[in-house]
């Protein structure tokens, strides 16, 4: 598989999925690609070989990779394992790749942190709103970097220095960078009001794992003591909460059962606590989650928020699902100010969806007839939630955007496949 250029807005591929199959069967869920980038971008850190395992087949890691071989270190890709080693000899992430995915970012701290100097262009990613990158810069600040801004540049330059840093906001990206700045930086580096996201806590194991002292990950306070070398390490990358989400929205949507194999169930509890407001019963065992949605779903109301609130990952799946919960739900979207491209899209399939505040808040009545239609993805998570929609539309419904889907699912067609769905993808 190789990662195309989507973003110019030319779809290559299409997913036709036949609504009405029941889903039903067993999925194991891989690692999440909110986990592994950061963990890709702390590679570059250590100075032995870092061994990746659990790494998911998608396209961000992709990129992430090319960065990595950008910046001189050798990668070795193979199946779900990747190995990183050598020494870092450029440290400007080019504009190509810089414009490709917004965790381009989180590269610049660990860049500084081994070299002092670290350039990159404006982020790309999906277009979930203005999606601004102060914090990142106010954090770099704090610790004696000088942050340049020329054009559409970022320069960044100076050895990162302990510091207290205070976000404004737990802004996941930011804690993460700021993190992977602090891991060398002599003395104690203390990030408050940090994001306490499942994925910063594997990053930081990842580190500690290597010789990186860092306490407090998944709190909202970050202790890091700076230490002088890390060695290489073997890492299991964590499951993806965002993927058995998605699937267990599957499963909800068309009344169906599924096995959600290699999930960890505790970072699932915001998304399993709103499936069982709506009325699907959800059994957890060691790393596993039963679900049966035979019965008809009733109305929530969702708010997204910082974890451990309920994910703005979601948001779109479960969107999608309520237009088939009875009654009216309420969904806030309380972290991105424009997630909202998937409503119009579902409106169109028939959807009762009215925006009380534009991309903010919305009213979902259901039960509503979805009936087949063509649609687009614009970005991931929306993309996921035209899919599960499509799983109950009448006929044979064409979504196209696949690229942007495929940038978080490995193969969600194979999956689907697996689970019941009767989905095909055929390229145009
Ligand atoms: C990460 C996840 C993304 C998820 C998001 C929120 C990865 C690769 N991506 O994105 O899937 O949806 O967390 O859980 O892990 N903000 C600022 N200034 C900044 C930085 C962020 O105002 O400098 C704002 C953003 O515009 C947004 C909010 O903070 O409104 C959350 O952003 P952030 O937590 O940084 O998300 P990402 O790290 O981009």
């Amino acid at each position: 598989m190789y990662y195309k250029f989507f973003w110019d807005g030319d779809y290559m591929a299409s997913f036709f999925v036949v609504g009405g199959n029941k889903i039903n069967g067993e999925i194991s869920i891989g690692g999440a690609k909110n986990a592994v980038l950061p963990i890709l971008a702390a590679c570059a850190l250590v100075d032995g070989e870092s061994i990746i395992k659990n790494v998911p087949n998608i396209s961000d890691v992709l990129v992430a990779i090319d960065i990595l071989r950008s910046l001189g270190f050798k990668v070795l890709h193979e199946k779900n394992t990747v190995v990183v080693s050598g020494k870092i000899t450029n440290n400007t992430i080019s504009k190509e790749y810089s414009s490709k995915m917004r965790s381009s970012i989180t590269f610049l701290g660990a860049i500084l942190g081994r070299t002092g100097e670290a350039t990159c262009y404006f982020p790309g990613g999906c277009k979930l709103g203005e999606r601004p990158i102060e914090l990142h810069k106010k954090g770099f600040s704090k610790m004696g970097i000088e942050v340049i801004e020329n054009d559409d540049k970022l320069i960044c330059i100076g050895k990162p220095e302990a510091a207290n840093i205070m976000l404004n906001f737990p802004s996941v990206g930011a804690t993460q960078n700021i993190l992977l700045a602090s891991v060398y930086a002599k003395g104690i580096t203390i990030i408050t009001n940090a994001a306490k996201e499942p994925e910063i806590i594997d990053m930081a194991n990842f580190l500690n794992i290597c010789g990186a002292k860092i306490e407090g990950a998944g709190t909202e306070t970050i202790i890091i003591k700076g230490v002088n070398k890390l060695e290489g390490g073997e890492y299991t990358v964590m499951p993806d909460r965002i993927i058995a989400g998605t699937y267990l929205a599957a499963a909800a949507i068309t009344n169906g059962k599924i096995v959600l194999n290699n999930i960890c169930v505790k970072d699932m509890q915001p998304i399993t606590l709103q499936f069982k407001k709506m009325g699907v019963d959800i059994v957890t065992s060691k790393n596993m989650l039963i679900v049966n949605a035979g019965k008809s779903l009733t109305s929530v109301n969702v708010k997204t928020g910082t974890h451990p609130n309920f994910p703005t990952d979601m948001q779109a799946q479960i969107m999608a699902v309520l237009t088939q919960a009875k009654g009216t739900s309420q969904i806030e979207e309380n972290i991105f100010e424009a997630r909202d491209k998937h409503v119009t899209e579902l409106v169109k399939m028939g959807a009762n969806i009215t925006s009380v505040l534009k991309g903010r808040h919305f009213f979902v009545t259901g039960p509503t007839k979805l009936k087949s239609t063509l649609v687009c993805a614009e970005d991931l998570r929306g993309g996921a939630a035209l899919v599960i929609a499509a799983l109950v539309a009448e006929g044979e419904m064409i979504v196209k955007g696949t690229e942007y889907i495929e940038r978080g699912y490995e193969d969600i067609v194979r999956d689907l496949q697996l689970i019941g769905a009767n989905i095909y993808k055929k390229e145009d």
